[in-house]
C-alpha cells in the first residue's frame, strides 16, 4: 500500500492553543483524524512532528529509504530559513507538497520566501486544514 507522510515542524504541536486567530482552534490530533477519513484506507498515513530541524531531516531520510510515495510538509518557520531541510527533500526524491495553514503571502515579508518551494511539487497556503486534504487527494491519485 502507498505510504504517505504528513510532517510538521516547529510549534505546530501547539496547534489549537497557539495564536488561534491565525491557525484556528483545531489540533494536530484533529487533523490526523480528518486526514485518515479522507484517505479512507487508500494509503498508509504516517504522522510526525518535531520542533527540531535535524529530527525532521532524519525522518525524511528514513521515509525515503522506506519507499514513501508522497510527503505533505508544513515545516513552520523552517520553511523560511532551512537550506538543510530543502536539501533533505531534494535528496529524498519524495514528491512533496508544501502546506501552510495561513496565507503566508498576506503576512510579514519574511514569510514570503520559502527555501522549500523550489524542490516541492506544489505549494498550498491559506486554506487551513482543507489544504492538507487537497494535498492528500493529489498525492493519492498521482
Ligand atoms: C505556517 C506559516 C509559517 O510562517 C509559520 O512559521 C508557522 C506556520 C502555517 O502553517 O501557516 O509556524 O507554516
Amino acid at each position: 500500500m502507498k505510504k504517505i507522510a504528513i510532517l510538521h515542524g516547529p510549534n505546530l504541536d501547539r496547534l489549537g492553543k497557539r495564536e488561534p486567530e491565525v491557525y484556528g482552534r483545531a489540533t494536530l490530533a484533529d487533523l490526523e483524524t480528518a486526514l485518515r477519513a479522507t484517505s479512507a484506507g487508500a494509503a498508509e498515513l504516517h504522522f510526525f512532528q518535531s520542533n527540531h530541524e535535524g529530527a525532521l531531516i532524519d525522518e525524511i531520510g528514513r521515509l525515503a529509504d522506506a519507499g514513501c510515495a508522497g510527503l505533505i510538509l508544513n515545516a513552520g518557520a523552517l520553511t523560511h530559513t532551512s537550506v538543510a531541510l530543502r536539501d533533505a527533500i531534494a535528496g529524498s526524491a519524495i514528491p512533496t507538497v508544501e502546506v501552510h495553514l495561513s496565507n503566508v503571502y498576506k503576512r510579514e515579508e519574511f514569510r514570503h520566501h520559502s527555501f522549500l518551494a523550489p524542490v516541492c511539487v506544489g505549494v498550498i497556503a491559506g486554506l487551513g486544514f482543507e489544504g492538507y486534504h487537497a494535498a492528500l487527494r493529489f498525492l493519492l491519485t498521482r
